[in-house]
């Protein structure tokens, strides 16, 4: 077993994890959504080693994170809607899918054989050291076990990945809270593969166009997206099973409310309401639900509004209380 170092946001910090990760180490860092589990992008054995650390079951592709709008044109091909997107979101909670530039260097399985590239461009001030100081691509999925509730604290990280990955840089809370939007981009309007840190509403505000329906997107597990709820992979799960749009909780219930109706719930995703709030609230809580209620546990969740943030936050919600294998 690895013994995973805890890194602090300093210069010496940053200098050990850019050491790490050019010897084709794991090292998680936090962006403004969540923790991700960086390896260089460029190196086919560092990225096989993220596989291993979360115990994902396939090889799906993960997010290329760059340091700017230029570097990301080495690797992707941007037309004139991912050039205006990245313009307006970068740097920030938004991953663009785009035609994979020949030639670019990245292994291949960054991109699981695909003739696309995940790209992103992340504003945390950590995160944006970190890819200075280390000067390369960085492959970084959510740095969680694989179907698990994904990590917006370092401690998180530690819960889950101690032992498996080199380093964890420890950046405090994540103020996002809920994994970048993801689109894809070629041809036509821009299609929404994940809904994200980004609301659907701003990107179409931004192009001025609605975002096409996508059924061939493939969901966090790298599955085709289901078209029936029932049919939705289990992922970002507790151990605690979990009821959706509970008004009330059930008695062995721990109840996680939404807004001022909640009284008696353990935890209060925003007690004004406020979808933003909620989002950076949600997976900590999930977490803090989960402790509390048990290994036989179950948790309750009031209903969020589906608009803006909160399309995410019920994506999220619908994957955590999905049927599990
Ligand atoms: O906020 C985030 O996006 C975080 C932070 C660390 O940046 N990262 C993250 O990565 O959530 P991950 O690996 O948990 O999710 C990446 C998603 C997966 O659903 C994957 O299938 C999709 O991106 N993806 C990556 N490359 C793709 C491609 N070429 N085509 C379609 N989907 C792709
Ligand atoms: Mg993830």
């Amino acid at each position: 077993m690895l013994q995973t170092e805890r890194l602090a946001n300093d210069p010496a910090g940053l200098r050990r994890a850019a050491e790490l990760l050019a010897g084709g180490g794991l090292v998680a860092f936090p962006t403004e959504t969540v923790y991700g589990l960086g390896a260089d992008a460029r190196n086919d054995r560092a990225v096989a080693r993220i596989f291993e650390a979360k115990g994902r079951p396939r090889f799906n592709p993960l997010i290329v994170h760059l340091p700017d709008i230029e570097t990301a044109r080495a690797y992707g091909q941007f037309d004139d809607h991912a050039t205006r997107l990245a313009q307006a979101f970068w740097p920030g909670p938004l991953t663009l899918v785009v035609p994979l530039r020949k030639g670019s260097g990245l292994s291949p399985l960054v991109t699981a054989g695909l003739d696309s590239v995940a790209l992103r461009v992340p504003g945390h001030p950590v995160a944006q050291a970190l890819l200075t100081a280390f000067g390369g691509p960085l492959a970084a999925p959510s740095a969680n076990p694989s179907g698990r509730i994904s990590p917006t604290r370092a401690s998180h990280v530690l819960d889950g990945l101690s032992g498996r990955i080199d380093a964890v840089i420890d950046g405090g809370e994540c103020e996002v809270g809920l994994e970048s939007t993801i689109l894809r981009t070629a041809d036509g309007p821009p299609a929404l593969l994940r809904p994200g840190g980004i609301p659907a509403e701003a990107i179409e505000a931004c192009l001025g166009i609605p975002l096409a329906p996508d059924s061939t997107a493939a969901d966090e597990c790298g599955q085709p997206k289901p078209d029936a709820p029932g049919q939705l992979a289990s992922h970002y799960a507790p151990r605690a099973m979990i009821r959706l749009d509970a008004i009330a909780a059930a008695p062995g219930e721990v109840w996680i409310g939404f807004g001022g109706q909640a009284g008696g719930a353990a935890f209060n995703l925003s007690p004004a309401g406020d979808l933003v709030e909620a989002a950076a609230n949600l997976f900590h809580m999930l977490r803090q639900a989960d402790a509390l209620a048990g290994p036989e546990g179950r948790i309750a969740v009031a209903p969020v509004p589906d608009r803006g943030l909160g399309r995410a936050i019920n994506d999220r919600l619908r994957r955590a209380a999905a049927p599990r294998d």
